[in-house]
């Protein structure tokens, strides 16, 4: 039996304002729980949406020093682009705050006290890298040096971008300080631990054993992180920005990001509700659930719960985590850094009313189980032919069908056929599997079973011709029109979780409203859903528990799939359009944005691996040396080898002899450029057959890291023969 909860408490992970958002973050976390958010509330259920921007941690201090500016000046400026990116694309949480808040600093400051004053925590003498010059500790960012992997400048202490290898600053080779320059010094400093170890046994028992449903992405991370041993937890930071640890002798030192931002939903839900919130978190009524991507799996599921449940007081655990996977952007990874990704605040403006589109695309393709890609051709094709051909397509021959012979009034149902039957039939299937699937957090599956409902009436639709029926038997038209015009009303319900737009318009040219549950955007005083000014002009929604008089049609979640939502009669509005096709020259736009950034990035790494030199190799004697006959030679003749790319068939002249060397240098030299030209040679090579070919000895050249080659020659000409050494 699945638990019955009194109302839903969901959280997005509260994004870094360090930079805006981008798609992998809606298609990881926002929309999902956007979509499951609108949908109980259709559902007429209590349900409580929070999120805020995440403003501290060291990213901020380093991204505001690059910018010579502070860090407050980047919170506040991508805490307002974030908020904005998340009000275009519909996603309207019932407080969007801050962890800098003043609610918040109390609210942590409180939360580390309490633990600190019971003893929750261990404390840990460690030796951490200090700036001597600076006068400040450095976070293992603020390191940077050659990688050990790689060789590649400008690693950081906790990780090379280039190789992607994971590291700590102590490997580091030549580490210098981001702040001064200098090279760090290791000092002694005091934190606090959570010690995790202690919760080790409730942990497993309350997911392992009782969360087997939990996806299992979700589920295999928590079991790895128990079986191998949990370890304690640093909870604070050598720092000058976040929330200062609240106790004496503490100077310099604050809360580590990762404890005070997830008291952040806490602290947010509170500065919305100060009467009412422990109600929210303290309750078994209430369900949380937390939506992530799965970098924040072990903070959700691990770190978190066991900060909760050391304060006690009746906090509440999650009843799922359902974190996803990455998204790709045309087949590489979304980066931040490498700035490969479509920005939500520029996609809004460059792509004016394609909201839904997005969240539409964004879901098809949602990366629930594995990673997925983004692509715009499939962001064009899956418009064009899913949501114009299908969806807007079919209530578009619905709805002016109606106006043309019913002067746009829903007409009288008779009698029903055989495939009127069957078409109406299938909708509570679909609507059954949909919600199973969006109970259980499957939002792509929903999507296809919402979409259903529209090739049904779609194919419907033409299937029985209305257009045609019209034109002798006016009564089985309108039995068709009304059927098409009861599957509309089934879209709009649909739709709504998904494609809040435009199920919006739809119930405007139904000239129908939505029950849509409790708005609590305007903290205790709201009680009636009434969604603020010009968002949802046109909606009457009401919490579906209150009495209020609702005037006109309003649908509910149950209406989903009655073949009789629309009385006969009703005026429906005008036709208007659903979605618009998308040409390719925006398509083509945002390829060609991707291309440059992507030749540019090319390029930059081309410059800088052609900067990278390997490392020394082990060392050898004068004798290792001496066994090397190296010696210079000139080209006599120089030709391809046939059938290859890379190999040149030299004859050479080495003053011993003439003799032949097969060269793997044909990308980097014609035989016209070689012939006559003086190198150098490992002339006692052990001769090899390349290519049918015998090859005695070897041509000496520079490579660089990026792959280009360059053939070693005498500074000056000297005579065939001469040892080098
Ligand atoms: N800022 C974090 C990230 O973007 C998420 C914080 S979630 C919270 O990965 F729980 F800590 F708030
Ligand atoms: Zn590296």
């Amino acid at each position: 039996m699945e638990k019955s909860f009194k109302r839903t408490l969901v959280t997005c992970a509260l994004p870094y304002a360090n930079g805006p958002v981008h798609i992998g973050h809606l298609a990881g976390v926002y929309v999902p729980a956007d979509i499951y958010v609108r949908y109980l509330r259709m559902r007429g259920q209590d349900v409580l949406f929070i999120c805020g921007s995440d403003e501290h941690g060291v990213p901020i201090t380093i991204k505001a020093r690059q910018n010579g500016c502070t860090p407050q000046d980047i919170v506040d400026r991508y805490h307002k682009v974030i908020k904005d990116s998340f009000n275009g694309l519909g996603i309207n949480f019932d407080i969007y705050s801050r962890t800098s808040s003043a609610v918040h600093h109390e609210g942590a400051a409180e939360f580390f006290r309490k633990l600190y004053d019971e003893g929750k925590f261990i404390t840990r003498e460690t030796e951490q890298y200090y700036d001597p010059e600076a006068k400040q500790f450095l976070a293992d960012r603020y390191i940077v040096g050659t990688c050990p992997k790689c060789g590649a400048e400008g690693a950081y202490g906790d990780q090379c971008e280039k190789c992607g290898s994971t590291l700590s600053p102590e490997e580091l080779i030549n580490p210098r300080s981001k702040l001064s320059g200098a090279a760090p010094v290791k000092k002694a400093t005091t934190h606090w631990y959570l010690p995790l170890q202690d919760y080790e046994q409730w942990l497993s028992e309350w997911i392992l054993e009782g969360h087997k449903e939990w996806r299992t992405n979700v589920y295999g991370q928590v079991k790895s992180w128990i079986d191998g041993g949990l370890q304690p937890r640093a909870v604070s930071r050598d720092l000058d920005w976040g929330v200062p640890v609240p106790i004496e002798g503490a100077e310099g030192k604050v809360l580590y990001v990762w404890f005070d931002a997830p008291i952040g939903y806490i602290s947010n839900t509170r500065e919305l509700l100060p009467q009412s919130w422990e109600k929210w978190w303290k309750s078994q009524d209430t369900k949380l659930v937390h939506f992530i991507g799965k970098d924040n799996i072990v903070f959700h599921c691990i770190v978190f719960p066991s900060m909760l449940k050391a304060y006690g007081d009746g906090y509440i655990l999650p009843e799922n985590v359902p974190a996803n996977e990455f998204l790709n952007l045309e087949g590489d990874k979304l980066s931040t850094s490498r700035n490969w990704a479509v920005w939500v605040h520029e996609f809004l403006q460059q792509m004016p009313g394609c909201e839904d589109v997005m969240r539409y695309v964004l879901t098809a393709n949602a990366p629930e189980t594995k990673d997925n890609d983004f692509s715009w051709k499939d962001f064009q094709m899956r418009n064009n032919s899913e949501l114009v051909a299908v969806f807007g397509n079919f209530v578009n021959r619905a709805v002016v069908l109606t106006g043309k012979y019913f002067g746009g009034k829903v007409p009288a149902c008779g009698p029903l056929t055989d495939v009127d039957s069957a078409a109406l039939a299938e909708i509570p299937a679909l609507r059954a599997s949909m919600e199973d699937n969006l109970d259980h957090y499957k939002f792509r599956e929903a999507l296809k079973d919402a979409m259903n409902i529209a090739r049904v009436g779609n194919k419907y639709i033409s299937d029985t011709e209305p257009w045609k029926v019209a034109k002798t038997d006016m009564e089985r038209a309108a039995t068709i029109l009304n059927i098409s015009l009861q599957i509309c009303a089934d879209l709009a319900i649909a739709f709504e979780p998904f494609t809040p737009f435009a199920a919006q318009r739809l119930r405007q040219m139904l000239n129908v409203g939505i029950i849509a549950g409790e708005d609590h955007r305007r903290g205790e005083q709201q009680t009636v859903n009434t969604y603020p000014e010009g968002e949802y002009a046109a909606l009457h929604t009401v919490h579906s528990g209150d009495k209020v008089a609702v005037e006109g049609l309003c649908l509910r979640w149950d209406d989903l799939g009655r073949s009789d939502i629309l009385p006969a009669g009703h005026a429906i509005g005008e036709a208007a359009l659903l979605f618009a096709k998308i040409e390719d020259e925006p398509i083509n736009a945002q390829l060609a944005r991707l291309d440059a950034i992507r030749s540019q990035r090319e390029a930059e790494e081309a410059a800088a691996a052609a900067k990278t030199v390997t490392p020394q190799k082990e060392e050898c004697t004068f004798e290792d040396f001496g066994k090397m006959d190296i010696r210079t030679a000139t080209v006599l003749e120089a030709e391809r080898v046939p059938k290859t790319d890379k190999l040149l068939k030299l004859t050479i002249d080495t003053g011993i002899d003439r003799r032949v060397i097969v060269s793997g240098i044909a990308e980097h030299y014609k035989p016209e450029e070689m012939v006559g030209r003086q190198i150098c040679i490992l002339a006692n090579l052990k001769p090899r057959v390349i290519r049918g070919i015998e090859s005695h000895g070897m041509i000496l050249m520079a490579k660089q890291n990026d792959g280009t080659m360059r053939v070693v020659s005498p500074e000056k000409t000297v005579s065939n023969g001469a040892e080098v050494g």
